[in-house]
C-alpha cells in the first residue's frame, strides 16, 4: 500500500478530473446544473468502505452519510437532515443502510471495549447488542462479531423506517425502498441482508425474516 502525501493529492485530482473529462466531455458542467441521485448511502466512516466505488456509482449517483458503525439516531439532527433532504428533495428511491464486516466500532460494542468519546455513540450499537443477547449468544465466538454487524445494519433500518421523514414519505405514497446490507473488507463483496422495506406495512415481516437470516448465516 502506497501512502499519498498532501501534494500527490493534488495531483491525482488534477489527473482525476482531466481523465473524467476526457472519457466523457461535459462531466462536470453537466453536474453542476443538478445532481438527481437515486440512491442514499449510510454507511460506516472506515475507509475502506467507500460508497462510490463499492458500487461502481459515478459522482451524481449517490447521496451519502457516514458515521461510525453506520448508527441513525432519532436525535441526530446530522443524519436526519441528510435523509430528509435525499427523500423529500432529492427524491432517492432506494436507501441503504451498509454495514461491515470487521467493523471496529461494532467490535467495541461487542466487547464493551473502550476507545474515547466515541463510546457514547457506539452506546447505540450496545443497545442492537442487547436487544438480540439471546441470538448472539447463540452464536459461536468467532461469528458473533460478523453478527452484530448484520444486526446493528439491520436494526438502523429500522430506525429510519421509524422516522417522521420515512413515515410522511410512505404516507403520501412516495415510492421510497429503504435496504440493509453488510460489506466484507475481506473480499469486496455486498452481502444483501434481505432487509428490504417498500412501505411501512411490510416493516415487521421484513426484520422477523431478516433477524432469521442473521441467525442462519450464523449457524452455517
Ligand atoms: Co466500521
Amino acid at each position: 500500500m502506497t501512502t499519498s502525501s498532501i501534494t500527490d493529492l493534488f495531483e491525482h485530482n488534477r489527473q482525476w478530473a482531466a481523465q473524467m473529462e476526457r472519457e466523457k466531455p461535459g462531466f462536470f458542467t453537466g453536474l453542476m446544473a443538478q445532481q438527481k441521485p437515486r440512491y442514499m448511502w449510510i454507511g460506516c466512516s472506515d475507509s475502506r468502505v467507500p460508497a462510490n466505488q463499492i458500487t461502481g456509482l459515478e459522482p451524481g449517483e449517490v447521496f451519502v452519510h457516514r458515521n461510525i458503525a453506520n448508527v441513525v439516531v432519532p436525535t441526530d439532527l446530522n443524519c436526519l437532515s441528510t435523509i430528509q433532504y435525499a427523500v423529500d428533495q432529492l427524491k432517492v428511491e432506494h436507501l441503504m443502510v451498509v454495514g461491515h464486516y470487521g467493523c471496529g466500532g461494532v467490535l467495541a460494542a461487542l466487547q464493551d471495549a473502550r476507545i474515547g468519546l466515541a463510546d457514547n455513540w457506539i452506546r447505540h450499537v450496545k443497545d442492537v447488542r442487547d436487544k438480540h443477547a439471546a441470538l448472539l449468544a447463540a452464536v459461536p465466538l468467532p461469528k458473533r462479531h460478523d453478527a452484530l454487524c448484520e444486526l446493528n445494519a439491520i436494526e438502523q433500518v429500522m430506525n429510519i423506517a421509524h422516522s417522521t421523514v420515512m413515515q410522511d414519505a410512505w404516507a403520501r405514497g412516495q415510492k421510497v425502498q429503504l435496504h440493509g446490507w453488510c460489506y466484507s473488507l475481506q473480499n469486496g463483496l455486498i452481502t444483501n441482508l434481505q432487509m428490504s422495506v417498500p412501505d411501512v406495512a411490510g416493516l415487521a415481516e421484513a426484520h422477523r425474516q431478516a433477524v432469521a437470516l442473521v441467525a442462519e448465516r450464523a449457524q452455517s
